[in-house]
């Protein structure tokens, strides 16, 4: 079905930067630098400076990053890791496949991993933990690092949906013992498949992954020192990459005023949860726009029929996935989330015009239903 308006428009996206993308691609070709060349190392330098961190090393997807720098952590069988429940199941697999146990605590109303929960949650065979810094918000880094020091864990954050954002001034992704990051398409740094990076300020941690993710030779001497992965970044993904990180800032800012515009519009409406907190400390970068109502499966068939596309991030808790092979942690705020959530057109491209005509549908049909709008209410 073809929406009036889509959740995302990459068509768009890359017409708005088409001389630059053709010029990386057709440049890198033109040289024949297809695998770990000049393109991959740029675009790392500037993506650690971008950052704040010392090292970046590409890698083929934000899951490979969170399974090295596991390893790079010395995470393995026996070892306990606590992520929350409130995640792409990628977080959780990554664990899983080092051979460790994963831990899902909850989250709080900003869909980031609860402190507390963290701290109950930790036992003598918690290695590690990683928090999660979903929507593009960071998670309250200073109080999960003062845990993490305290309890002698290694953190590794999963910054997939927050490059750009930051806590108190520092970037996600800088925080941990490593940083990792998703380039797949719809990410607000989208590549032209899946991508993603480490970020460290530990030189071993850089030199694990960079191994790692060429199946464990050192390029350098031809020697193999691990067991390792087939998981580059390859070189014209990180040419194009390197074009987009320029335009990052512009395309945040861009997002934030999206979600303004989304604020100023919807924030009267009683029965609607909205993705602002109110916590100078934190700049987010709106990867996603995520709405919270107790009518969330009659809203979203409402917005479809107006043209509005939109998705769920996730409908129901990865636990609840029999192949999964996962406990019920019993996480109440998760389940919830799982049943309330809505997210709405957000990228770089969604323009003021089409969340007028999102507002206006969701007003419509919270008036339709006298669903009650309590004016000025506080959100
Ligand atoms: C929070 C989170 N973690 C991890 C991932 C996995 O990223 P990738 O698809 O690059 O492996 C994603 C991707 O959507 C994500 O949103």
């Amino acid at each position: 079905m073809s929406y009036r308006v889509p959740f995302i428009d990459p068509r768009e996206h890359y017409r708005k930067i088409k001389s630059e993308i053709d010029f990386a691609i057709t440049d890198t070709l033109s040289k024949g630098d297809l695998v770990l060349r000049q393109q991959l190392r740029d675009f790392e330098q500037h993506l650690a400076e971008f950052v704040g961190t010392k090292y970046a090393v590409g890698v083929n997807s934000c899951y490979h990053a969170l399974h090295f720098s596991l390893l790079a952590a010395g995470v393995g069988p026996g070892d306990e890791v606590i992520t929350v429940g409130h995640t792409f199941v990628a977080t959780v697999s990554a664990i899983v496949h080092t051979g460790a146990k994963p831990v899902l605590v909850d989250v709080r109303e900003d869909y980031n991993m609860d402190p507390a929960k963290l701290v109950a949650a930790i036992t003598s065979k918690t290695k590690a933990i990683i928090p999660v810094h979903l929507n593009g918000r960071v998670c309250e880094m200073d109080r999960i690092m003062a845990i993490a020091e305290e309890n002698k864990l290694a953190v590794v954050e999963d910054a997939a949906q927050a490059l750009g954002a930051t806590f108190k001034k520092q970037g996600a992704g800088s925080f941990g013992l490593s940083g990792c990051f998703s380039f797949y398409p719809f990410k607000s740094l989208g590549g032209l498949g899946d991508g993603g990076a480490v970020t460290t300020n530990d030189p071993e941690v850089a030199r694990l992954a960079t191994l790692l993710r060429f199946n464990g030779e050192d390029r350098q001497t031809g020697d193999f020192h691990y067991h390792g992965y087939t998981a580059l970044l390859d070189n014209v993904q990180a040419s194009v990459l390197d074009v987009k990180l320029r335009h990052l800032p512009s395309w945040i800012n861009h997002r934030r005023k999206i979600a303004s515009l989304y604020q100023d519009g919807l924030n009267e409406i009683k029965d609607l949860r909205l993705p602002h907190f109110h916590d100078e400390r934190h700049f987010d970068s709106y990867q996603n726009y995520v709405i919270r109502t107790t009518h969330r499966d009659e809203l979203r068939q409402h917005l479809k029929d107006d043209g509005v596309e939109t998705l769920v991030h996730w409908a129901r808790p990865m636990w609840s996935y029999e192949g999964l092979k996962l406990e019920d942690p019993r996480l109440s705020e998760t389940s919830s989330i799982c049943r309330e959530v809505i997210s709405l057109p957000m990228s770089g491209e969604t323009t003021p015009e089409q969340v007028e005509i999102i507002v206006d549908s969701i007003k419509n049909f919270f008036a339709t239903r006298q669903i009650p709008i309590l004016a000025g209410a506080a959100h």
